[in-house]
């Protein structure tokens, strides 16, 4: 099957280029002005932006799977929801057990995705335990197309010392992959919560409290000096603070090679959202909490002057109804996080391109060549070029619209972006050269296949 994108504009790094693009089979094989038809079924793209299917670097698909804490969207809604923003691409966190191994989570997770998902997907691999059968166990990840892993500094039952973070580092460092760090300091976490309490603080407004801007800071410091003693690029995880931003600054003009993942709830929302009435804060109960105003402009200025790399959504979704409720008596009951896989390319669209802050070149970087490239994927994935992937997304800048839960495909049922306003809207996706978007709604499902990767392609 052909398929002919005509009268489009192609987005770039070096710029836009008015440029017809076709797609023979799941492969973009031919890019140029005033493209014959031929036989090829066209999509007619004028006045239309197109983009290399966006890459989501963080979601966590049926975490907590079994227990009351899971998360709402499984492999099916959250692919789904994520192919109809046009995400095309997304990395879930597979994690293994504790004492378990990580091709016991690497099974659990393909026996999950495999034949359900959507959009197309990989794993970073998630270390709490390290030994030597861990480690010996590397070289199968890579064999089996995982390069990527995060360690965390916070939750008690996930983190792991900085002796075994600067092994962990190493060993994946030198084996060409990459590893991100949750950075909140676990103990200073445990003592905030405890403060909070003693102080009788019950309610969702304590949550940010009890893990201030300084816990994170104090974490991206320590996990920079890892990075720095093992002598290996470091990657930064939903980076919530401009004090953690400006640490990552220092360190890059010492020479350090240091990434930087934020996400779209940094972006757009801030810690105002803990003083709404009643319970509804705990819609916004996630790890790091939301910042301030002033956190949130230094993480724009940071997209602006290209120190951020990424933007993952860390979607990770409870129902606010029976789920989240679990905390109501005490908020650090309240599962953490939100969800956002469906929304990320309009928000940043919106509340970047459209309103003057970044362009569409940049936004192009942040969603799908960047993550490509870092996570090792490129230029498969995150590139209009011949011989890349047909996983292409057709959006239209004219339309305007509002989210709301009404009307969203993820399952979970709030979204943080209540209301907000957007411009632009996802037209048309292909998925490995198929349609499976069509006039914004998705048509195929089911056709997402396993991402293989390589080691990562690092440009700092
Ligand atoms: O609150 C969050 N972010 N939950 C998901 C797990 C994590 O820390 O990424
Ligand atoms: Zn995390
Ligand atoms: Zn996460």
């Amino acid at each position: 099957m052909s398929i002919l994108i005509q009268n489009g504009t192609l987005i770039c790094p070096e710029g836009p280029v008015r440029a017809d693009l076709r797609v023979e089979g799941d492969k973009i094989v031919e890019i140029g002005p005033d493209l014959p038809a031929g036989d090829s079924r066209v999509l007619d793209a004028a006045g239309k932006l197109v983009f290399p299917g966006f890459i989501d670097t963080h979601t966590h698909f049926e975490m907590n799977k079994g227990t009351p804490r899971e998360t709402v969207d499984g492999w099916a809604s959250g692919t789904l929801a994520a192919l109809a923003g046009g995400t095309t691409t997304v990395l879930d966190f597979a994690e293994p057990e504790r004492g378990a191994s990580l091709a016991s989570a690497l099974d659990v997770w393909h026996s999950r995705a495999d034949g359900i998902a959507s959009c197309h997907y990989g794993f970073h691999m998630t270390i709490k335990d390290w030994n030597p059968a861990i480690q010996r166990e590397l070289a199968d990840m890579d064999r089996a197309g995982v390069t990527s892993y995060k360690v965390y500094f916070a939750y008690d039952n996930m983190r792991v010392s900085d002796g075994t973070a600067l092994e962990v580092v190493r060993a994946v460092g030198d084996r060409g992959g990459v590893v991100g760090c949750h950075c909140e300091n676990g103990d200073l976490v445990t003592a905030g919560i405890a403060a909070q309490k003693a102080a009788g603080n019950l309610g969702p407004a304590a949550h940010p409290l009890s893990r201030p801007a300084v816990v994170e800071a104090e974490a991206v410091n320590r996990w920079l000096t890892i990075g720095e003693l093992a002598g290996c690029p470091v990657n930064i995880v939903h980076l919530s603070t401009g004090r953690g931003l400006e640490l990552v600054r220092a360190a890059r003009e010492r020479g350090q090679a240091a990434y930087v993942e934020t996400c779209p709830q940094y972006l757009l929302l801030d810690d105002g959202k803990y003083r709404l009435p009643g319970f509804e804060s705990a819609k916004f109960v996630l790890s790091p909490p939301l910042r301030s105003p002033e956190d949130q402009a230094a993480l724009w200025a940071g997209l602006e002057a290209g120190e951020i790399d990424t933007i993952g959504t860390d979607h990770c979704s409870f129902h606010f109804h029976g789920v989240k409720e679990l905390g109501r008596e005490d908020f650090s009951q309240i599962p953490n996080g939100i969800p956002g896989v469906e929304h990320r390319p309009v928000l940043l669209y919106t509340a970047g391109v459209a309103a003057g802050r970044i362009t569409v070149c940049r936004m192009m970087m942040l969603l799908s060549e960047q993550p490509a490239k870092l996570f090792g994927m490129y230029p498969r994935k995150g590139a209009l070029t011949v011989g890349s992937d047909a996983d292409i997304v057709i959006f239209d800048p004219g339309v305007r619209g509002r989210i709301t839960a009404a009307d969203q495909c993820q399952a979970v049922d709030y979204t943080p972006y209540e209301g907000f306003e957007t411009r632009g809207r996802v037209e048309a996706v292909l998925l490995s050269g198929e349609v499976a978007v069509e006039g914004g709604q998705v048509v195929k499902t089911g056709r997402g296949r396993f991402v293989r990767r390589g080691p990562s392609q690092f440009w700092r």
